[in-house]
């Protein structure tokens, strides 16, 4: 099968024939029918977060199941799935919690000492990024890392509910509560934060603020429910924000990842409010803050781990927001392309230039 596999950090990625195993125990291959690329991708292409090349990238799919291995019972060919990186083991602490997005073995692969899922032309193994590898036009994944979705459902919208949907989305509905009429500011207008924007929208927020460094990704926001959008290119942010909430807003979603808009993250949040951190800041990276700012104005700092998900349960409901229309995924497509194309679409996202981009398969 076709793959785009990393070579190396800060290179194209390769299109190249890669080997996929058969489904071993608790195994299921996938057809891809689409992937969406998330910027999580492009952090490991540029070694923000740290994964061993050579290495299939892509964790924000759809497809459809062609073969199970030994004793999966939740899936059969034919049926319509989305792949999550947050897979679960179902029996830890964390599982059994209720917060199985935090199951620390999520990123473990086959056991040490079996045949690797993937490999080169040569034998070797290819390292499989979150168990998924959807820049391939096949997948074959723990069924714990799937979930099945109505067939109604369009596939290539599907794929954006993996990872950039359930993040956004999940950071707004479940990490925090947002009381109706809350003030919200979202810094970061892909994928993850047109979604988060939706979650603040369906929760029923007061003020919706956009906030991004190209002005025209504001016609997006706008169509999916913000009320004022503020142009990060233009003047002091941090006061901007703060002259349209009365002092700073109720919740802050930093949606991007850089230090100084970490930083403005929280100068935005008012007394008493909530910054939410979805964005990822490369590992090596820290961000100084003011506690004392924090203390004084009992300003709370939340990380937020893919919309908190319990993908199992919360996947196939935002596929029927999508689909009794309170969640707007077309809008948030602003290309579909083949496999071929993927260093391209990595160029707009360094330059800011897509909302979301998604490949799709024959
Ligand atoms: N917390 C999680 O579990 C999780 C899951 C998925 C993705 N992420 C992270 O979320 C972040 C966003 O992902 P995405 O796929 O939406 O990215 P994206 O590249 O599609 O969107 C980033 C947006 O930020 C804007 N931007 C960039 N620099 C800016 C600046 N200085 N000021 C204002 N706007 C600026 C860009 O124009 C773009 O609209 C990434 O760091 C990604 O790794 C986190
Ligand atoms: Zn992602
Ligand atoms: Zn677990």
């Amino acid at each position: 099968m076709k793959a785009a596999v990393m070579r190396a950090n800060n290179a194209p990625l390769e299109i190249e024939d890669v080997t996929i195993d058969d489904p071993g125990p608790g195994e299921v291959l996938l057809k891809t029918a689409a992937s969406g690329i998330c910027h999580s991708d492009l952090h490991v292409i540029e070694g923000g977060l740290p994964m061993p090349p050579p290495c299939v990238l892509g964790h924000e799919p759809a497809g459809i199941v062609e073969a199970v291995g030994e004793g999966v019972t939740d899936f059969q060919p034919g049926d319509h799935v989305i792949g999550c990186l947050t897979s679960f083991c179902g029996v830890c602490r964390f599982c059994t919690g209720g917060r199985p997005y935090l199951c620390p073995t999520q990123f473990a692969g086959r056991n040490p000492g079996t045949r690797a899922r993937l490999s080169d032309a040569k034998g070797n193994p290819i390292f499989q990024f979150a168990n998924l590898s959807s820049f391939a036009e096949k997948m074959l994944c723990p069924q714990r890392s799937l979930v099945k979705i109505r067939d109604d459902m369009p596939l290539d919208r599907a794929s954006l509910i993996g990872c950039g949907v359930t993040t956004g989305l999940g950071a707004a509905l479940n990490t925090v509560h947002i009381p109706a009429g809350s003030s919200v500011v979202i810094i970061g207008c892909g994928g993850v934060g047109l979604a988060a924007l939706q979650g603040a929208r369906i929760v029923g927020a007061g003020k919706i603020i956009a906030v991004d460094a190209q002005a025209w990704k504001f016609d997006i926001a706008k169509q999916l429910g913000a009320t004022d959008c503020v142009d990060a290119t233009d003047g002091d942010l941090v006061a901007a924000v703060q002259g349209l909430t009365g002092g700073g807003a109720d919740f802050v979603f930093e949606c991007i990842g850089l230090v100084p808009t970490v930083q403005q993250a929280i100068g935005m949040t008012g007394r008493g409010g909530t910054t939410v951190l979805v964005g990822v800041v490369p590992v090596t990276q820290l961000v100084p803050i003011s506690a004392a700012d924090l203390v004084l104005q009992e300003k709370k700092i939340t990380g937020s781990y893919m919309g908190s998900n319990r993908f199992r349960f919360d996947m196939p409901k935002y596929v029927d927001f999508y689909l009794d229309g309170r969640l707007h995924l077309d809008e948030m497509i602003s290309a579909r392309l083949p496999l071929e194309d993927i260093n391209a679409a990595f160029d707009h996202m360094r330059k800011g230039e897509a909302a979301r981009q998604v490949i799709v398969f024959d």
